[in-house]
């Protein structure tokens, strides 16, 4: 297996920032050794769970058909090799979505920037269901701190993303299961063997489609188990241990970390 691409933990502790950085036009979708598998999970979940994984509203269509056309041209340029089947009788972002690793997000602005399409199959417990057609003050209303330092700034970057100059940034959590499709908060288990513990990181891309005006949201998941990461880098425990220890107790309630880092203490020699 390859090595996990991307590892957001420091020195510095936990901290809830924007993050941002410009996004290389042709990274924008990542397709990797997983891809025969993650594709299949999908098709499973739309056709066993297809209330919890996709939603749509009418306010969305025309951005995720742009989003379909966008999402063909950039495999045929940059995954040639990729087989792209398409059933025209699927709303346009299912048809996307089976296409990618990445889950998929539409939202346009009326009064505030506001959720209209998404096909969503590897949630981090949370419920899609329950964030269609709100803004993105609503959809981040669970996550302590938001309001106060990322609401705005936040809403003024959607308003000034321009077309040709995306941006990616990571979300980072520890859980105690490995599984992509996890729709509800559950509190995590208590176990001090590194191998129950679980590092999941998100990339997201936030890209402004040319002819809508509306913005996609792409969440790419990779999820790795920390013993490994601790047998490929040296610092990752100290750093994980750092963050949950420097995690405010409303973010620790919010993640589920509460107890947590004693465990994984517990868990190290
Ligand atoms: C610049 C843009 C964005 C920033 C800075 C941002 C930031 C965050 C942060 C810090 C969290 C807490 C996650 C954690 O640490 O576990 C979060 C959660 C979340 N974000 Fe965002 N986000 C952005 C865009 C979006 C967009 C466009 C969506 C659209 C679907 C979205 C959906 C969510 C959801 C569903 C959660 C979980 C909320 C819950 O627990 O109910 N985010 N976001």
């Amino acid at each position: 297996m390859s090595a996990f691409p991307y590892l957001p933990l420091d020195a510095k502790g936990w901290r809830l920032h924007m993050g941002l950085r410009p996004l290389d036009a042709s990274h924008w979708l990542e397709v990797d050794a997983q891809y025969g598998e993650e594709i299949a999970l999908k098709n499973e979940l739309l056709a066993t769970h297809r209330a919890a994984v996709v939603a749509t509203r009418s306010e969305g269509d025309e951005a995720s058909k742009e989003l379909l056309r966008l999402i063909v041209e950039d495999l045929r340029v940059h995954h040639p090799a990729l087989p792209i089947a398409l059933n025209a009788s699927e709303h346009p972002i299912i048809q996307a979505s089976r296409l990618v690793q990445e889950d998929l997000c539409v939202l346009v602005r009326d009064s505030a920037w506001r959720l209209v399409a998404a096909c969503v199959c590897f949630p981090s417990r949370w419920d899609l269901a329950t964030k269609i057609g709100t803004t993105l003050d609503d959809i981040h209303a669970p996550v302590p701190g938001y309001a106060d330092a990322l609401a705005q700034p936040t809403i003024s970057f959607f308003d000034r993303l321009k077309p040709e100059r995306s941006f990616w940034r990571l979300n980072w959590t520890l859980l105690d299961d490995a599984a992509l499709f996890q729709p509800r908060r559950i509190s995590l288990g208590r176990s001090n063997n590194l191998d129950d513990w679980f590092l999941r990181v998100e990339r997201q891309t936030l890209r402004r489609l040319e002819m809508t005006g509306a913005i996609v949201f792409t969440i790419r998941t990779y999820v790795t188990s920390v013993s490994r990461l601790r047998d490929d880098h040296d610092d990752v425990a100290v750093n994980l241990l750092r963050a949950l220890d420097t995690a405010s107790s409303e973010l620790q309630q919010y993640k589920g970390w509460v107890g947590v880092a004693d465990q994984l203490r517990d868990a190290l020699p």
